[in-house]
Formats: C-alpha cells, sequence, structure tokens
C-alpha cells in the first residue's frame, strides 16, 4: 500500500442536534428556582431535547446520513466504523450494527470497530481508536468514521436543566486538516461513583452533583499538568496556557468550562517560580503555597483567578461554546460541538497553523487532554476551507428549531420515562417537527426490535 500516512487527524465534521429546545430561562420560572439559576449560574440559555421520536440509533443514523451527503462520501470508502455513547438501549447490539444498515447497498461490510462506553468520554476513545487504526498496521487506506451521540435526561430536579441530545459524525484520514498532535496525549482514569446509570430500565443517571464537579476539576489539573510537562519534554520550555491558541473543554454547562480556564490559569501560577509569580501574577502573592487539592470549591481563589483569566477565556474558550450554551450537554458530542463552534466563530484563515488544546471528561471516571493542529493550508478548495464551509449551516440551523414551553417539555419527558424499553410500542409525537432529513422511530415490535424511517429533504442546507 506505499507509505505510512502522515498528518492523521480530522478531516470532516458533521454536528446534529434535535429540532425542539426549552428556554432556560423559562424553565427557572416553571421549576420554581431563582430567575438566573441556570441562565447565569450555569450559564445555560436553552436546552435541545429529543421526542420519543428519536432515540441513540436514529440520531447515529441522522448523522452519519448527512456526513456522506454533504461531503459525497462513497460508503465503500470508509474501512472502520465506531461509535461513543453512554446512551443504551441494548446491552449486547452496538449502535455500530444498526448503522450498517446504511451501507447495505455499497456491499460494504468489511468495517471494523463497534461501541466505547464510558460516560461522556466514549467519543474521545473512539477517537484515538481510530487515530491509531489509520496509523497501524492494519490500515488499509480508508477512512474511519467516529460517531459521538447521546441523549443528556436528567430526573425532575436540579441537574434537570444540565440536560441536552446531539450527535457529531468525524471523519479520519491522512492529510488532515485538523491533525492530532503526537507525544504530548496526557489521560487520568480513576475509580469513583460520580455520575453512573446502574439502572439499565431508566434513562435516568444516578447523580452525586457537587462529586462530579470535583473530579471534573481534579481530573483537569492531572491531565493538564501530564500535558504540559509532556509538551515541555517535547522541547517547549515553560508550556503553559500562553502556548495554546484555544482550549476546548467538555462541557457539563458553560459556567463550568469558564470557571476550568481559571483552573489552568491557577495552574500555571502554581507550576511558576516565586519570581514568575511576582512578576504575572501580581496580587496574587497570598496563594503562593496553595495546594490544588484544597481548592476545587475555594470561593476566593475562583475569584482571583476568573478575573485574571477573563481576557483568556475570551480569546481561547468562548468562542467554543456556541452550541454548549444553545443545545446544552450533549455527553460525548459535547467536546467535539464545542470544535465545531470554534471553527465557525473563527473561520478557516483566523485559525490556520493554529494549536487547540481539547480536555474531555467522563464520569466514572475516564479523561484526557489532548491537542489538534490546524492546517497551514488556506487555498481556495482546501481540506481545512471545505471543512469550515460544511459547517456554516449550523447558525440557521439553531435558530430553525421550534421552541417548546416547559409544560410540554415536562409532558414530553414523560412519555419518554414511561415508555422507555416499552415493546411493542408505537412513539406518539408529531413528526412535522423534525428537521428534513431526519431518521425516526417509527416503530418497536414486540421483540424489542427497532425499525426507522427518514424525513426527505430537498437538497442538505440544514
Ligand atoms: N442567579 C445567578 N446565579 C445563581 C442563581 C441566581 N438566581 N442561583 C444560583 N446561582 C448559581 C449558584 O451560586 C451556583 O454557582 P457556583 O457554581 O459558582 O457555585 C450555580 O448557580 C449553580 O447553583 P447550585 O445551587 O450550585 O446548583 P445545584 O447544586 O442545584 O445544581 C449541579 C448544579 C450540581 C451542576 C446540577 O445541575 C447537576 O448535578 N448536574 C449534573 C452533573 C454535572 O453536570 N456535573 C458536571 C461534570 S460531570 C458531567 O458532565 C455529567
Amino acid at each position: 500500500m506505499g507509505e505510512w500516512p502522515t498528518d492523521v487527524g480530522i478531516v470532516a465534521l458533521e454536528l446534529f442536534f434535535p429540532s425542539q429546545y426549552v428556554e432556560q430561562n423559562e424553565l427557572e420560572a416553571y421549576d420554581k428556582v431563582s430567575a438566573g439559576k441556570y441562565t447565569v449560574g450555569l450559564g445555560q440559555a436553552r436546552m435541545g431535547f429529543c421526542t420519543d421520536r428519536e432515540d441513540i440509533n436514529s440520531l447515529c443514523l441522522t448523522v452519519v446520513t448527512r456526513l456522506m451527503e454533504r461531503y459525497s462520501i462513497s460508503y465503500s470508502s470508509i474501512g472502520r466504523l465506531e461509535v461513543g455513547t453512554e446512551t443504551i438501549l441494548d446491552k449486547s447490539k452496538s449502535v455500530k450494527t444498526v448503522l450498517m444498515q446504511l451501507f447495505e447497498n455499497s456491499g460494504n461490510t468489511d468495517i471494523e470497530g463497534v461501541d466505547t462506553i464510558n460516560a461522556c468520554y466514549g467519543g474521545t476513545a473512539a477517537l484515538f481508536n481510530s487515530v491509531s487504526w489509520v496509523e497501524s498496521s492494519a490500515w488499509d487506506g480508508r477512512f474511519a468514521l467516529v460517531v459521538a451521540a447521546d441523549i443528556a435526561v436528567y430526573a425532575k430536579g436540579n441537574a434537570r436543566p444540565t440536560g441536552g441530545a446531539g450527535a457529531i459524525a468525524m471523519l479520519v484520514g491522512a492529510n488532515a486538516p485538523l491533525v492530532l498532535e503526537r507525544g504530548v496525549r496526557a489521560t487520568h482514569m480513576r475509580h469513583v461513583y460520580d455520575f453512573y446509570k446502574p439502572d439499565l430500565m431508566s434513562e435516568y443517571p444516578k447523580v452525586d452533583g457537587q462529586l462530579s464537579i470535583q473530579c471534573y476539576l481534579s481530573a483537569l489539573d492531572k491531565c493538564y499538568q501530564l500535558f504540559c510537562s509532556k509538551s515541555e519534554r517535547h522541547g517547549k520550555e515553560h508550556f503553559g496556557l500562553k502556548d495554546l491558541d484555544a482550549v476546548l473543554f467538555h462541557v457539563p454547562y458553560c459556567k463550568l468550562v469558564q470557571k476550568s480556564l481559571a483552573r489552568l490559569m491557577l495552574n500555571d501560577f502554581v507550576r511558576a517560580s516565586e519570581e514568575e509569580q511576582s512578576l504575572h501574577y501580581p496580587g496574587l502573592e497570598a496563594f503562593q503555597d496553595v495546594k490544588l487539592e484544597d481548592t476545587y470549591f475555594d470561593r476566593d481563589i475562583e475569584k482571583a483567578f476568573m478575573t485574571l483569566s477573563k481576557s483568556a477565556f475570551e480569546e481561547k474558550t468562548q468562542p467554543s461554546l456556541l452550541v454548549a450554551n444553545q443545545v446544552g450537554n450533549m455527553y460525548t458530542p459535547s467536546l467535539y460541538g464545542g470544535l465545531v463552534s470554534l471553527l465557525i466563530s473563527r473561520g478557516a484563515d483566523e485559525l490556520a497553523g493554529k494549536r487547540i488544546a481539547l480536555f474531555s471528561y467522563g464520569s466514572g471516571l475516564a479523561s484526557s487532554m489532548f491537542s489538534l493542529h490546524v492546517s497551514l493550508d488556506t487555498n481556495p478548495g482546501s481540506p481545512l476551507k471545505h471543512l469550515v464551509a460544511n459547517l456554516t449551516h449550523i447558525k440557521s440551523q439553531l435558530e430553525l428549531r421550534h421552541k417548546i414551553s416547559p409544560e410540554e417539555f415536562d409532558s414530553f419527558m414523560e412519555i419518554r420515562e414511561h415508555n422507555h424499553h416499552k415493546a411493542p410500542y408505537t412513539p406518539q409525537a408529531s413528526l412535522d417537527i423534525l428537521f428534513p432529513g431526519t431518521w425516526y422511530l417509527d416503530n418497536v415490535d414486540e421483540m424489542h426490535r427497532r425499525s426507522y424511517k427518514w424525513v426527505p429533504h430537498n437538497g442538505l442546507s440544514s
């Protein structure tokens, strides 16, 4: 087959989110919490959700179909397909095998990969596996396709406004416009019960909210420290936030991400010499001997570093929060929705040659920090220009969604709750509300076999 592939990474991206949402400020009033708790306190504007017409299989069918159509990719050019999700409908049959029905007409069944599960981290594991496949002796010259999708729903109560839903498809190959940088990837894994789903008859997780925040922040510290020291081993002295053009995070809710960027600055401060501390961090002498593990909920430190990192946040992270703010936590696609948001906010010319750091977190817990190098080629028709141009519909698609009242949202949630895993079952929600080009659940038969249909469209403008 010739030479080993170079510049392996993300070649194409497609994002899909549900066609309906609830306003977070209306949800505040409906839930009788103080005004501003969800919109300011959590930093969320809208939350996307699925009716009983969409499930994890339909979301993945939709996002793959859209990617293949938008980029005119042949189904026989895929040699690996892997799904990252924590939305489990079947303890044995993978979502990947459901997606194989899309490949039937092409006759291509020679496709490696199955599903990968660990809370919001499964998509990242699938991405790493796919990059490894392209870089390995098993590679046969074709693309890998990574799909990350979830329906994030919580029981009524304080976690419910941190839900969301969506799917991302990422085509992985050589000579990519977004290249995964080698030798710096940093991982931190531990056993902890911060968020988990032991009850397979329910869509809802068990959540220890405060513990999950502490675990997220401590995993961020560990991954960032390791990422910095690996980068220094590759010759970059005193590596830190200043060396990263953009920093993207898994987004449980936007406010936690703003705190996380501040936390990276705190890490830089802790790693700095006394001389550097007084030079670059004036007025923070009081925090010189601080231990990171004592600071997860320290208000003084949080306030000081959020103030100091404000412009770094606006420059490096805020542009990545568009989709998260509008759709909510999509779980596995959340981090990659951040990548899409950054690409459409900044554009190809501004991002060319830049380094983007990404922090992936899945409760339980599995976490990694890694980086993408953006190609320098911004000629018309270059892969980078093509990739960004194919995402320009996202902003208008967010606006094309239907607003649903909190009362209706609540009844849709009840329908999902009562019918989850019911067989036989015919979904009740209207098809009128779905975007054109969406796969939907048509029926579940008495043997729990699910069948899907497609809402036709006249070309993929949205
Ligand atoms: N105006 C402005 N801010 C307000 C208001 C108001 N009226 N009311 C409250 N706030 C602030 C609070 O001060 C708090 O700010 P802080 O985070 O800076 O302390 C914030 O809003 C949230 O309020 P809390 O009372 O802390 O919220 P609560 O404890 O009820 O729930 C939580 C928040 C724990 C995140 C919950 O939604 C949850 O469990 N979500 C799911 C778990 C999760 O997302 N964990 C994160 C990582 S794991 C993952 O990705 C699933």
